[in-house]
């Protein structure tokens, strides 16, 4: 008898519980009362709506690249991250069930506002790593990388190190579970280099007229 791997299902909200908890923990950290999400897997939708029990939420917007909910708009979450203004939302939820990187990567290039971000990093349907990740860390696209889970979160955490490029960790948190791992993080921009009030003086000097 030959042997197989066993056959893993796609499951939208395995762990409801866990993710419902996570984000009622950062909302909370964060101080965040008016709650106004992006949601770009939305799938049915099931996360916000048992979050309604738990916050106050005034505004909802979903998308997927495969809507199961009348109102969800059919983009994928780069796409949707893409050509929304973000400032208007304080949580932006990536819960696909593969690799959430390429999204996430976005969001980061975009942030404008302390914003609670959640993303799930599944193994389910996790498969070779995006080009726009490929193209993010420097690894040319030919080059045969076995896929592995060792492989999935050694590219979390070059990520995760990468953030810092663009906004403060203030709060963050990671559940592991056997295939699939949640993140929680609250991120702040990094504030734009303020102008020097005076160019330094050997700028100054260069651009001196000559008496
Ligand atoms: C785990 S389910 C989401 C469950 C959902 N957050 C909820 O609250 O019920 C994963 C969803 O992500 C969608 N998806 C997968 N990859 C995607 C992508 N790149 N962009 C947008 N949606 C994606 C799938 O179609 C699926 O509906």
């Amino acid at each position: 008898m030959s042997r197989r791997e066993p056959v893993k299902r796609k499951t939208d909200n395995r762990s409801l519980r866990h993710k419902v908890e996570l984000r009622c923990w950062l909302l909370d950290a964060m101080h965040i009362t008016d709650v106004r999400v992006l949601d770009t897997c939305a799938g049915a939708g099931v996360i916000w709506d048992a979050m309604r029990a738990h916050v106050s939420i005034s505004r909802c917007i979903r998308s997927d690249i495969k809507p199961r909910r009348v109102g969800t708009l059919k983009l994928s979450a780069v796409d949707m991250i893409r050509a929304m203004p973000l400032d208007e939302f304080n949580v932006i939820d990536i819960d696909p069930y593969g690799e959430p990187w390429e999204a996430y990567l976005e969001v980061l290039a975009r942030l404008r506002q302390p914003t609670a971000v959640f993303v799930t990093r599944g193994t389910v349907s996790w498969g070779v790593l995006t080009d726009a990740v490929l193209a993010h860390f420097g690894v040319p696209r030919h080059w045969p990388i076995a896929q592995s889970q060792r492989l999935a979160a050694y590219v979390d955490d070059l990520v995760l190190r990468d953030t810092w490029h663009y906004a403060d960790i203030r709060h963050a948190s990671v559940l592991d579970l056997e295939d699939v791992s949640y993140y929680a993080l609250g991120l702040a921009p990094l504030a734009p280099a303020a102008p020097a009030a005076h160019p330094p003086a050997d700028i100054a000097r260069s651009h001196a007229l000559p008496l």
